[in-house]
């Protein structure tokens, strides 16, 4: 008899099998029971009459409570009307465990409680449901960077460098060096990188001490970023459009399952095809307040701004070349114009707004160096960053994805708390 998962029991069918997991619900017809068993894999009925099995099992449904933990025997029969195609015959039964008095019920909740119990909401089906859709997205994000050869190199968390802004560090003790920060990017890690190997990426958690309640931020999240010698921003926005393609093609066709009881409108997501619309910053900026924004020239635009112009496209927008004031130090500036930055965000449709930053990276030594100053950065720390200006400085780009943003927006989701398994926002360091 074998030991199966619940999403293999069709190749076990008219054959006897083990499954072992939790009691997701039960019902009876008094001399019929049916439990509804699942593994993480699956949910799958079990049905077992009074006159077919011994009357020590047959009375074990009563002591059953949901997400008890139990081993069932039984032969899988084939039938239409199941969740899955599939039903147990069930022949045997060992709990393992009763659970008393589990919290999440099958009344509803609110989201704080939910969020409080996250340790156990996650085997709640809309959680189940993302974390697998979140699952995919990463397998197909690591498979396009692999299938475009780019070589992982994976960017340290410990940094003595800022790597984007000193507003939003978190700062930890660092032995007798001083202190160290959280990486909020692995960008200038990469940027070294991809001049020994030409196009590079990072994946890993990202630390942000942003006091913003926003639907969009939390305090760590993962990043995916890559870079790429001698690239443009141009370029740089076609490597991130494929990206984009690419990922949300793998969701669609890997995900419909989840997708479905998500209530995604997948319609959307199949508009999502190359070439993605480019309007400037200074386009942008006419567009909102066309549309009533008090915007002004010059700002950063945060969820407001990104949810209107996110709306007017059935599609991913880029805005690019950003005020050079409202960037980071690294962006190199526009040829012709001192005022802006050769930059981009991608924004995601229907409201969702930013999901990628990139751009073309500053390879000037002297230019570099002062707005190294400008912003007030520790020059020493930079050191090692401004020799890849000294020694076969070359042109070159990269941009970064966060991971749960477009989660959410794939997903479809109002909040970026459900895109992660266990969110740390200002509010939330438990569980
Ligand atoms: O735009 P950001 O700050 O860009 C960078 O960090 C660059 N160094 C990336 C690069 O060029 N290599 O962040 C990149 C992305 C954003 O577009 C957003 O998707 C996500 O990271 N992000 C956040 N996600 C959740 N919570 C937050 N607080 C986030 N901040 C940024
Ligand atoms: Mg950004």
């Amino acid at each position: 008899m074998d030991f199966c998962y619940i999403e293999d029991v069709g190749r076990f069918e008219g054959k006897k099998v083990t499954v072992k997991g939790w009691l997701y619900n039960k019902r009876s017809k008094g001399k019929i029971h049916f439990l509804l068993v699942r593994d993480g894999t699956g949910v799958i009925q079990c049905v077992m009459t009074k006159d077919e099995v011994a009357d020590d099992i047959f009375n074990a449904y009563d002591l059953l409570t949901q997400e008890s933990s139990l081993e069932v025997v039984g032969r899988v029969r084939q039938d239409q009307r199941a969740p899955g195609g599939y039903e147990l015959n069930l022949e045997d039964l060992k709990i393992i465990q009763i659970a008393q008095d589990y919290p999440i019920t099958p009344k509803p909740h609110g989201a704080p409680f939910l969020f409080e119990h996250r340790h156990l909401y996650l085997r709640s089906t809309r959680p189940h449901a993302i974390m697998k859709v979140r699952n995919e997205l990463i397998w197909a994000i690591r498979k396009f960077f692999y299938e475009n050869n780019f070589v992982l190199i994976d960017s340290p968390i410990l940094t003595g460098a800022i790597g984007e802004t000193a507003a939003t560090l978190f700062e930890t003790k660092y032995f007798d060096l001083g202190k160290a920060y959280l990486a909020q990017t692995g960008q200038l890690y990469l940027e070294a990188a991809c001049t020994a190997f030409g196009k590079v990426y990072c994946f890993g958690p990202t630390f942000r001490a942003e006091k913003s309640k926003t639907r969009r931020h939390l305090t760590e999240f993962w990043m995916v970023e890559a870079e790429e010698a001698y690239y443009d921003n141009e370029q740089n926005m076609e490597l991130q459009e494929d990206l984009s393609v690419f990922i949300v093609d793998w969701v669609l066709d890997n995900c419909k399952e989840e997708l479905k009881i998500l209530e995604r409108d997948t319609s959307k997501l199949e508009n999502v095809k190359n070439p993605f619309p480019r309007i400037s910053y200074d386009e942008a900026v006419g567009r909102l307040k066309k549309a009533g924004s008090k915007i002004e020239w010059g700002a950063d635009f945060g969820g407001d701004e990104e949810t209107i112009l996110s709306k007017m496209f059935d599609r991913p927008v880029f805005v690019y070349d950003y005020p050079k004031k409202a960037r980071a130090f690294y962006m190199k500036p526009h040829p012709t114009r001192d005022d802006v930055v050769l930059c981009a965000d991608l924004l995601a449709p229907e409201g969702y707004g930013e999901i990628i930053g990139g751009s073309q990276r500053n390879d000037d030594y002297d230019s570099l160096v002062q707005r190294i100053k400008e912003e007030n950065l520790p020059l020493d720390a930079y050191k090692w960053f401004l020799d890849l200006r000294k020694y076969g400085s070359v042109p070159h780009s990269g941009f970064g994805l966060g991971v749960e943003r477009t989660v959410t927006w794939i997903c479809g989701l109002s909040h970026i708390r459900e895109s992660i398994p266990f969110p740390r926002t200002i509010y939330r360091l438990y569980p």
